[in-house]
């Protein structure tokens, strides 16, 4: 097997951004160069106070480290090709907004533009690693696309290796991942270039972590365990709204079913629904993937995990307008967090954007804050979902407050949306004082101590829990 010793990687996002920093990090004999179109994002990443585009824990630690010995962040994408020797693909890979499968369907232009590019640029043995998630058999069309634009006597090798790296986590996740899934042609050639990425990982990875597969089972291994992931939280969202009818605690359900070792106690925290760029993503495309192959009733059974993660964040602020009298309308609604999860600026598919929508349509006022999202982002997610309400509009009913406190200022209720920590540590007799009587708290993270809000004076709400004005 080749011995790599450059590395491009298409892509500075979420993705491409930690994965190449945390090889740098640990490979100080491989050059890795992380090149984007966005000159913006290749500017945060070098930038001298290290003010770098995506916060995660951890990252800027290894940046600092690697950045400028090993680790090199540019705009000159042709350059990188041409030297590598071993080129990542992990461009984004959205759902299609137009056109056949919109909706539902992977984007796949992004990868193409860029495996086009590495044909038109390469004047050397390359292998490109797919490390986008994309739907089963991308791998070929990229194979394809290469061969047909190649020069002479530049070969091609194509492998998978999907990322399994969560947000808010991906350090530790990349510094100790459960597994690295490696697909390859099991053909000579595709086995050899599986050993030299696998080479790389075993730097820090033990070997009985690295799988080596097909291509096409790595492909569809990465799309299976987003939707079985996305699949136990629907599971245990379904089991909450049982729990608030009938007196259950959906701790003490997840625990007790969790205990069970077939089960295992991970990923069983009810929550108003699950958001980020991945999981509706990816069981979308798997819906779709599974229609295509004339399998109905397959997409119907994956479909029914986006549905009821909808239906999930659709009930829950039904119980706000509910429990705050059945109207809202002029009140104020102090909204805690608005990333998707805790220790992350990430807002892709955020449930907070349901709820703030859906107190606005109610003519609810919203205070809303979160400890690392950028207001700029929180402007854009609330008109994207909201289009046809202009801007100034939408800032009429929505203030951005730079702190809880703040946010609970003159408010009727808070909404706990994220499971930032400060949250569970705040001081919430003084956030109390501040608002308007009576007091209400609706816990859609299972974060704060119901009890102890009770006690100072709060009308709690909890996810998976009866509500308090029927107990
Ligand atoms: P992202 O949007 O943060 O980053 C993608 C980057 O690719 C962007 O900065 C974009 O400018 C750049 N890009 C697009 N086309 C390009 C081109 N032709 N040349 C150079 N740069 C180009 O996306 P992400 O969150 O990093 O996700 C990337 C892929 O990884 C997706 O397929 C996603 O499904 C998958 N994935 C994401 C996560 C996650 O937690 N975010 C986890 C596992 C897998
Ligand atoms: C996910 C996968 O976990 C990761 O392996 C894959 O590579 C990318 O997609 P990510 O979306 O970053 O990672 O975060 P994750 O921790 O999986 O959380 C996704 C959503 O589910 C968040 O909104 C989170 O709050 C929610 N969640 C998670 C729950 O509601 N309950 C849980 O028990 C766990």
């Amino acid at each position: 097997p080749v011995k790599v010793t450059k590395i491009c990687c298409i892509g500075a996002g979420y993705v491409g951004g930690p994965t190449c920093s945390v090889i740098a990090l640990k490979c100080p004999h491989i050059r890795v160069t992380i090149v984007d179109l966005n000159q913006a994002r290749i500017d945060a990443w070098n930038s001298d106070d290290f003010n770098l585009p995506i916060y995660e824990p951890g990252l800027e630690d290894v940046v600092r480290q690697a950045r400028g010995r090993n680790l090199f962040f540019s705009t000159d994408v042709d350059k990188a090709i041409e030297e590598a020797d071993l080129i990542f693909v992990s461009v984004n890979t959205p759902t299609k907004k137009s056109g056949v499968g919109a909706g539902f369907a992977a984007d796949l232009n992004y990868v193409e533009l860029a495996t086009r590019r590495i044909a038109t640029i390469a004047r050397s043995n390359k292998i490109v690693v797919e490390k986008s998630t994309v739907p089963c058999r991308t791998a070929e069309s990229m194979r394809t696309i290469l061969e047909a634009n190649s020069k002479p006597n530049c070969r091609f090798d194509i492998l998978s290796n999907p990322e399994f790296l969560a947000e808010g986590t991906a350090m530790t996740d990349l510094f100790k991942p459960d597994r690295v899934l490696i697909g390859s042609l099991q053909t000579p050639e595709g086995i050899s270039a599986c050993q030299s990425l696998a080479q790389v990982y075993a730097n820090w990875v033990p070997k009985e972590c690295i799988l080596t597969v097909g291509l096409w089972s790595s492909e569809l291994s990465k799309l299976a365990a987003n939707a079985m992931l996305a699949q136990r939280i629907s599971s245990i969202n379904a089991l909450s709204a049982i729990c608030e009818a009938t007196g259950a605690n959906i701790d003490e359900v997840s625990n007790a079913v969790g205990y069970d070792t077939r089960i295992g106690p991970k990923f069983l925290k009810a929550s108003v629904g699950f958001g980020g760029s991945c999981f509706q993503k990816d069981i979308l495309n798997l819906v779709y993937l599974s229609e295509s192959l004339h399998l109905p009733e397959v997409a119907a059974y994956w479909r029914q995990v986006v549905d009821m993660n909808e239906y999930q964040k659709r009930r829950f602020s039904q119980r706000v307008v509910d429990t705050l009298f059945k109207t809202i309308t002029g009140k104020r609604i102090a909204v805690l967090g608005f990333a998707f999860k805790a220790d992350t600026g990430d807002t892709r598919e955020s449930a907070a954007i349901t709820l703030i929508k859906d107190f606005l349509s109610e003519r609810a006022f919203v205070n809303v804050y979160d400890p690392k999202v950028v207001h700029e982002q929180i402007w854009m997610d609330l008109q994207e979902a909201s289009p046809l309400v202009p801007l100034d509009n939408i800032k009429k009913q929505v203030t951005i407050s730079p702190s809880a406190f703040e946010a609970a200022q003159g408010a009727d209720a808070i909404v706990i949306a994220t499971e930032w920590k400060e949250f569970r540590d705040i001081d919430w007799e003084r956030l109390y004082k501040g608002m308007n009587k009576p007091a209400f708290v609706f816990d859609g993270r299972l974060l704060v101590d119901a009890e102890k809000l009770t006690k100072i004076g709060f009308k709690v709400t909890t996810i998976g829990r009866p509500s308090p004005l029927l107990t």
